[in-house]
């Protein structure tokens, strides 16, 4: 009897207590799913701005839209088309060679793929003329009427790259070796191809693997042409092993480059007559009907503020990509102070700037670190059907440097490097 009473409290007491325990797992399942919402809403409004729609912009923005797809990604570039500009060596000597399609790349439809590419994408056409880290936002300036908007971010990765002389044409005949960001690419590479078919000597100024590549383009398109080849060392592509640079002078006398050493370029500029006046720290000028600087690159950086600068101008980050004077700041490729400025570093430095950036926005995912290369890995065409090179202590002989990167310096499986 006790034992029945006893039952009956039992399943009066789970019978009260049973709404309530619905009412409970309701509230917490509730609760959650608040959390939830707000996490998705907090993420989904996160908006991260990339200055710099180049090899390591481009790359950057597919990253986030495939591994954050609840960012807002926000590119800003001064052109809507993308350049391979490593084949820019080629393409100015010898205008027929590679087909345009192979080299010019809009920018939008590379993007098309992704399902949340129509709300969550966005290419800003112009030039970012600011940056406030304190408001967290860019001014950006419309390259067509120079009106100015301003866009605020969360987070913004600088990706703005590096120039040069020849590429501003600053004491240099203008060579688009990158896009200027002032004048079509395609404009600017028409120039330099035709006054170049036109020139009967030519002077190029540091001998680098720009310098070596282009010097041996030219004397390959146009024998009839004096190609002279300036470096402040003893030797050309001074940075490399002895035998690549005996090997790379061999090559360019073959082709009739000359190799003058010990030349530093002091200045250089244009007299009236339309010749070229190159100044030598030595004291002496040499003369030409174009003058090409390769000597070295310069940072984009008119729009970043010194804080975030190291002595050099270059953007100082740490192995997460982060910069290391603000949080919210990331920046890769060769706007960074890793000095290897290369097409080839970039592809090991985006995944791990979208590993942290995708930390930072969605608070989950491990966050990788970047360790820089010592080695120098790299190939130097001189002309179409030899070159050299070096992977580590290996010199690669013409053929296959040819076969790698000579044959069309890339621009067959070009798409690959931009197509995410
Ligand atoms: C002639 C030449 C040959 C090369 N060959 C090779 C090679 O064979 N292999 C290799 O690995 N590397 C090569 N490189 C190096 C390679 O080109 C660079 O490492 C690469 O371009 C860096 O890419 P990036 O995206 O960091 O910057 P960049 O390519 O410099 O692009 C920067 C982008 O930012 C934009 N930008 C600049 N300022 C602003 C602003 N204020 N607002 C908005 N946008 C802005 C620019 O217009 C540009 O689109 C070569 C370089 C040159 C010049
Ligand atoms: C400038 O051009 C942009 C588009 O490129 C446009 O949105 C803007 O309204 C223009 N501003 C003026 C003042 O013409
Ligand atoms: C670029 O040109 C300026 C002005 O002529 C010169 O001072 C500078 O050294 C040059 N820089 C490089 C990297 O060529």
């Amino acid at each position: 009897m006790t034992e029945l009473t006893n039952l009956r409290t039992y399943i009066s007491a789970f019978v009260t207590a049973l709404p309530f325990s619905f009412f409970l797992l309701w509230s917490w399942r509730q609760r959650r799913l608040n959390i939830q919402d707000t996490d998705m809403a907090q993420a989904s409004t996160k908006t991260v701005i990339i200055i710099g729609g180049s090899w390591a912009g481009i790359n950057v923005a597919h990253g986030l839209l495939k591994e954050v797809p609840s960012a807002k990604v926000i590119l800003i570039n001064p052109s809507d088309d993308f350049y391979f500009n490593i084949a820019s060596p080629r393409l100015v000597a010898k205008p027929n060679d590679i087909p345009r399609e192979k080299y010019i790349y809009p920018i939008v439809p590379l993007f098309n793929k992704y399902a949340n590419v129509k709300q969550n994408f966005e290419l800003v056409l112009g030039k970012a003329t600011s940056l406030d880290l304190h408001g967290k936002n860019v001014i950006v300036q419309d390259v067509n009427n120079g009106t100015t908007k301003t866009l605020a971010y969360d987070y913004v990765v600088l990706a703005s790259g590096s120039t040069s002389n020849a590429t501003t044409g600053t004491g240099s005949f203008q060579v688009p070796f990158k896009q200027s960001g002032t004048t079509e690419v395609e404009a600017e590479l028409k120039a330099a191809q035709e006054a170049i078919k036109s020139a009967k000597k030519i002077i190029i100024g540091g001998a680098g693997a720009v310098g070596v590549e282009f010097a041996a383009e030219v004397a390959e398109a146009h024998p009839s042409v004096e190609v002279t080849l300036l470096t402040n060392s003893d030797n050309v592509l001074v940075n490399l092993r002895e035998p690549t640079r005996q090997k790379a002078a061999k090559l360019l006398k073959q082709k009739g480059v000359k190799i003058l050493t010990g030349k530093t370029v002091t200045s250089a500029s244009k007299d009236s007559a339309g010749k070229w006046n190159v100044v030598i720290a030595d004291g002496q000028t040499l003369t030409s009907d174009i003058y090409v600087s390769t000597t070295g690159v310069l940072p984009n950086n008119e729009f970043i503020p010194s804080s975030l600068l190291n002595k050099n101008g270059w953007v100082e980050v740490n192995n997460h990509f982060v910069s290391k004077a603000d949080s919210s700041v990331y920046a890769v490729g060769d706007i960074t102070q890793y000095s290897a400025r290369l097409v080839s570093r970039i592809s090991g430095q985006v995944p791990v700037l979208i590993s942290n950036l995708k930390a930072d926005i969605t608070g989950n995912g491990k966050r990788a670190a970047y360790k820089d290369d010592p080695s120098l890995m790299i190939v130097v065409p001189i002309g179409k059907s030899t070159g050299t090179g070096q992977t580590g202590s290996f010199t690669p002989p013409g053929f296959l440097v040819s076969f790698v990167k000579g044959k069309d310096y890339f621009t067959g499986s070009g798409k690959k490097f931009i197509a995410g």
